[in-house]
């Protein structure tokens, strides 16, 4: 399902999905230019309890950081020419360790993210608006009690 939500709104949802995030999960943010993908990064490390600021990837693709209650793997793929060339910077080992990895740009590496993820989707609506779609891809069950639990099923 997808919802037009002010900024404030899809603050307040990024808050409550961070209460359900475990080990080992990995969320793909998908979207245009400046749609929102790092202020969302920005809001979930907070609420892990992460000290640091939120930087920009852009050198090796990843950042880490481990002062919050998990550690947390930001990837920034937007500028890679080749999917593969993730493997190279240990990209296994981020997605299948203990952290919870957020990819923005996933959709450029979809054919090599998980069985499981959460994806989230977002469209430009207007200047402090967007379309927000969340899923779980590959666990039906879950999305279903995620969406529930924060609040964005109908
Ligand atoms: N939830 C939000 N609350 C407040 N401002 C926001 C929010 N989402 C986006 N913005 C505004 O949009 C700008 C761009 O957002 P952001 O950098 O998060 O986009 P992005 O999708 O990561 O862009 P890029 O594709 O360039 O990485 C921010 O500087 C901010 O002004
Ligand atoms: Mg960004």
């Amino acid at each position: 399902m997808k919802k037009n939500l002010s900024f404030g709104e899809i603050d307040e949802l990024v808050v409550k999905l961070s209460k359900y995030l475990k080990s080992g999960d990995v969320i793909s943010l998908e979207g245009d230019l400046g749609t929102g993908k790092t202020t969302i990064v920005q809001k979930i490390s907070k609420e892990l309890g992460i000290k640091e600021n939120i930087k920009s990837p852009t050198f090796n693709y990843v950042l880490e950081y481990n002062s919050g209650k998990f550690p947390l793997y930001h990837f920034d793929v937007y500028r890679i020419s080749d999917p593969m060339e993730i493997y190279e910077i240990g990209y296994e080992d981020y997605i299948y360790g203990e952290g919870v990895t957020i990819i923005e740009w996933g959709n450029i590496i979809e054919t090599e993210l998980p069985k499981e993820y959460i994806k989230i989707l977002l469209e430009y609506t207007g200047e402090e608006s967007r379309n927000i779609e969340v899923r779980v891809e590959g666990n039906r069950e879950r999305e279903r009690e995620l969406l529930k639990n924060v609040g964005f099923s109908n």
